[in-house]
């Protein structure tokens, strides 16, 4: 049962019990009207209740029924709602703990409402690209007032129960209980006493009114365009409000149908809701149960105290978990400890850090020279040079001198996590995680998976990995892992079309109107240009079949390797991060064109976004094939989390399932016809032709 009747001498209370927030699913929905109907049959009944069991009221729509038939199945949620207004006894809802989306809603039919303190209150839809779409925009404005309804309706945020109760006319709320643990008898006694009046109040019934009308809405309008961008959904929100204060109610909640049912065919609300649904299952690895027990982990060690160190140890510190340094001198202690406390210290100074907060934290680290002092941690992460020997050295100390159990994993961005693993006599207990830079502040991490990683040491990671927010998505061991070796298919396809007569600046436009943060060539600037040469020399040992531009290793030839010298694929001034488009660039390559012999030609923005975007399609697909990645939704969230890929399109693999993979497959096609390009590479990846044959897509 996931909807419970108890008849509590002359009141009825139905209570939704649906773990973990009572999601409002088509067996809830069906318990809540059966709890009416039997409420409604039993003459001793007066009165009814309706609260929810556990750890929430109701968190809305139940999201592990989201696309599947039962979401909309009769009684759907709008019709549970009409049939508790229509009920002719009293409805008291009583709220406590989380009171959102569909589960605000079913209270907002209710004849009264009470609430416990402390309980969040919001209609989120907006997140997922969606306006409310059981009433919410008609009946919250009714009783909260336009605007503070308008605001809550626009951001999706929550707002705590007794700060809306104590908002002047609000009528949400008719009373607030003393606790959550007395809401229940309170709400009790509270149906009593209202159990006799006649007729009953109805939320639809209120005046709905902005006394400045059309120009308070012609400017939220404007607001929310400025704010909302690639989103429809924030503006709708506008209209649909405003809709509640010109039209009838049920004309109203038509409207509202209307555009709820239009946003969810829109490639944003898709792209929304896939994040939300993917960013859930990328916490869950096939073959690791979730009740694999975890190792504890109360102190951490890092290994490396230099650009990643530093920040991989501010998220440990940040979570109240204590952690040693060790480096090799003391100079490079002083140097990454000097590091982390500048960085703190401008937050204190953006006011985005209490100093106590930052004394606190400081005060959980410590430093050494010694290994001695790590033997202790559960976790050490490894961050030195990227070299294999020095690797080498570090773990086979580690395996001496670690305590048994402890987990030893590697921050690596190309080595291999086998190998690495193999210096020690516990490769079960070895692991990759590969933070970004910064690595304070980006949400991204793979986990990256030996093969001989233990299941729990797995787990471990993915709840340590939660407990510092960070976004963990399990990667197979190969090369660049998912995201970097995606993105060196991109790269490719960027210096190709310097080749063929595009400038960096036309393809990093090109790609930024698409959304995404920054194009390739900025980002190499910001990077360093560098880093991709090093690869690029090593690919030429590896795999020198593998065809690429050369424009990229003239420009590091010429010592600009981005704003670190403050020369890159643009020119900067001393001190300033703007791009300025170089002339000295546009003449290397046009020179580079001459030797090669090509021919520049006009190269559309169209054929930009779609080589860039759809050779990590092709590469993402190899990596699914290969088991390196478990599902197409991992790779969308290393894309959005860690590579700045627009959010309104919901990362590479559904944009892909979006375009259609049959069109995607056809483009690969044609850039095979292109002798500039790399034919081999743009072969359609075998799990792309099978999935076209099957008429599906990625994500089905
Ligand atoms: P870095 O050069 O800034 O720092 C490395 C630090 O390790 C230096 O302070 C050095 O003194 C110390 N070190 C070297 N050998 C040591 C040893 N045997 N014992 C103790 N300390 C030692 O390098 P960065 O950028 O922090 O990179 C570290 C690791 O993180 C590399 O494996 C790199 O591939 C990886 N990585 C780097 C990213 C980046 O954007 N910089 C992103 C993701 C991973």
């Amino acid at each position: 049962m996931t909807a419970e009747y108890k008849v509590h001498g002359d009141v009825a209370v139905i209570t939704l019990n649906n773990p973990p927030v009572n999601g409002l699913g088509l067996a809830t929905r069906q318990g809540i009207t059966a709890g009416l109907e039997k409420a409604q049959a039993d003459a001793a009944v007066k009165a009814i209740v309706i609260t929810g069991a556990g750890k929430a009221f109701s968190g809305g729509a139940d999201i592990r029924e989201f696309g599947s038939p039962k979401a909309i199945a009769e009684p759907n949620l709008l019709s549970v709602i009409l049939a508790v207004e229509n009920s002719t006894k009293p409805v008291v809802a009583a709220v406590h703990s989380i009171a959102m989306g569909g589960g605000l809603e079913l209270s907002l039919g209710c004849h009264y409402r009470i609430a416990a303190p402390d309980c969040n209150v919001a209609l989120p839809e907006v997140k997922l690209g969606l306006i409310p779409g059981a009433g919410g925009t008609m009946r919250l404005p009714r009783v909260m007032g336009v605007e503070t309804a308008l605001n809550m309706i626009v951001s999706g945020e929550a707002v705590k129960s007794e700060l809306l109760f104590a908002q002047p006319g609000q009528k949400l709320f008719d009373r607030l209980a003393k606790s959550a643990d007395s809401l229940l008898d309170e709400a009790l006694a509270f149906a009593r006493e209202v159990a006799g009046k006649r007729p009953l109040p109805r939320v639809r019934d209120l005046p709905c009114k902005h006394p400045m009308g059309d120009a308070y809405f012609q400017f939220a309008r404007n607001m929310v365009k400025g704010m909302a961008k690639n989103f429809p959904a924030p503006v709708k929100c506008v209209d649909a409000v405003e809709a509640a204060t010109k039209k009838k109610f049920d004309e109203g909640m038509l409207a509202e149908r209307e555009t709820f049912m239009n946003l969810m065919l829109t490639p944003e609300s898709r792209a929304l809701r896939h994040i939300f649904m993917a960013e859930r299952a990328a916490s869950k690895i096939p073959d690791v149960p979730e009740d694999t027990p975890k190792r504890e982990i109360r102190k951490v060690a890092v290994i490396g105290a230099g650009t990643m160190g530093g920040g991989i140890s501010m998220n440990f510190l940040n979570a109240g978990i204590p952690v040693t340094i060790l480096e090799m001198k003391q100079e490079a202690l002083d140097r990454g400890t000097a590091t982390m406390r500048k960085n703190y210290e401008a937050q204190v100074k953006k006011g985005k850090l209490k100093q106590d907060k930052y004394d606190q934290r400081m005060s959980l680290l410590s430093t050494t020279l010694k290994y001695e002092d790590l033997k202790d941690a559960d976790l050490v992460i490894e961050a030195v040079f990227e070299d294999m020997g020095v690797k080498q050295t570090v773990f086979e100390t580690l395996d001496k001198v670690m305590k048994p159990g402890a987990i030893l994993a590697s921050n690596t961005s190309t080595l291999d996590v086998n190998k690495i693993a193999s210096f020690t006599k516990r490769p079960q207990d070895v692991v990759g995680m590969h933070f970004f830079s910064p690595a304070n502040v980006m949400k991204l991490l793979e986990v990256v998976r030996g093969e001989k990683t233990a299941k729990d040491v797995l787990a471990t990671v993915m709840a340590i990995a939660k407990k510092i927010k960070k976004t963990a998505v399990v990667s197979g061991v190969c090369d660049g892992f998912i995201g970097n070796r995606m993105i060196e298919q991109y790269s490719r396809q960027a210096g190709f079309l310097l080749d063929e007569g595009a400038t960096p600046q036309q393809v990093d436009r090109a790609i930024e109107k698409f959304g995404f943060a920054m194009g390739p060539f900025r980002m190499g600037d910001l990077a360093g240009n560098d880093i991709g040469w090093a690869i690029r020399k090593r690919r030429a040992q590896e795999r020198p079949d593998m065809k690429y531009s050369r424009t990229a290793d003239k420009l590091c030839e010429l010592g600009r390797f981005g704003q670190k010298t403050g020369a890159g694929w643009y020119d900067y001034q001393q001190g300033k991060r703007d791009a300025i488009p170089s002339r000295l660039v546009e003449d290397m390559v046009a020179a580079h064109r001459k030797e090669q012999g090509i021919e520049p030609r006009k190269i559309s923005d169209d054929e930009i976004v779609q080589r860039l975007v759809f050779s990590l399609v092709n590469e993402g697909a190899h990596i699914l094939e290969e088991g390196i990645a478990s599902k197409a939704s991992d790779i969308d969230m290393v894309y959005l989390t860690g590579y700045g890929f627009p959010v309104h399109r919901g990362g590479p693999m559904l944009y892909a399932d979006q375009v259609g993979l049959f069109n995607v497959m056809q483009a690969m096609k044609r850039f095979q016809q292109n002798p500039r390009d790399d034919a081999k590479f743009w072969e359609p990846a075998p799990l792309i032709r099978k999935l076209v044959a099957e008429g599906k897509g990625f994500n089905g």
